[in-house]
């Protein structure tokens, strides 16, 4: 996968994007990550890339021409090499990202992120992009951090990147629900113990016990997660177990 990213602070990328996983993953040829500073396309005198908003108003905003400009170096580097992918602008009125967003980038073969700064974008820039995205319902001073939590989290499906593809599968919200709990070495530490059922050897019972704590889990952090997750006849017979166990006098 190719990532485009356009940022006037592209030293931040750096530690994140460069280390660990993410990385190695670029050195194997399975990611290929450029941070393209679009001041370097300012036309202005000065350097500059905002400017005041008219009609008034606290801060500064982006001005379309070096932007404008970026991306169509950007086009023109990629053409032939990669298709047109999605071109997401970071902005907190956007679609809020989660897992399921990420899996949805996935699935491209070139993406490009748009970090804004200052007081936000002149309007018309949102016509070079195909999604706005939003880390949360809060505001950072930059797209970067915003950027670089969406890459980490989309990457981690492109096949090759985390070298098996189960686990991105199996983690929290990748079906709808939360982890379930997990142990390693020692089987009892300081007198707390692994469930006996993880060291049985008998794959049934473990593959059941792990479906009934992650619907425990989601029950009882994130029930909101139960509304939308598509549950099997099995998941919903022992979601009944576990409120019946836990709650006998108020059967759902
Ligand atoms: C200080 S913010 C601008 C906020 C803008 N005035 C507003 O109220 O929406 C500067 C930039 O940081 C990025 N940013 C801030 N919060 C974000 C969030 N929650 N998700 C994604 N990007 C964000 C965006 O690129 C934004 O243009």
């Amino acid at each position: 996968m190719k990532i485009d990213i356009l940022s006037l602070f592209p030293d931040m990328f750096q530690a994140t994007l460069g280390e660990s996983i993410i990385g190695k993953a670029q050195e194997s040829g399975f990611l290929d990550i450029k941070v393209t500073d679009f001041r370097d396309y300012t036309t202005d005198k000065h350097n500059h890339v905002d400017d005041a908003p008219f009609g008034g108003g606290a801060g500064m905003l982006l001005q379309p021409q070096p932007i404008f400009d970026a991306m169509a170096a950007i086009d023109k580097e990629n053409a032939g090499k990669y298709p047109k992918g999605r071109v997401i602008l970071m902005d907190p009125a956007g679609r809020r990202f989660d897992q399921e967003y990420a899996q949805e980038l996935s699935q491209e073969e070139h993406l490009t992120f748009i970090c804004g700064h200052y007081e936000g974008y002149d309007e018309r820039i949102r016509q070079l992009v195909t999604d706005e995205a939003s880390l949360g319902d809060y505001v950072l001073t930059g797209g970067e951090l915003a950027a670089m939590v969406m890459i980490d989290a989309t990457v981690r499906f492109v096949p090759g990147v985390l070298g098996n593809m189960s686990s991105p599968m199996g983690d929290s919200f990748s079906n709808g629900l939360l982890e379930y709990p997990q142990y390693t070495r020692p089987a009892d530490f300081r007198g707390m113990k692994v469930p006996e059922v993880l060291t049985s050897g008998n794959h049934q019972k473990i593959k059941e016990w792990r479906m009934k704590e992650s619907l425990r889990r989601t029950l009882h952090r994130r029930p909101d997660l139960l509304k939308s997750a598509k549950l099997s006849r099995k998941q919903q017979l022992m979601l009944q177990d576990i409120k019946l166990d836990e709650n006998p006098d108020v059967p759902d």
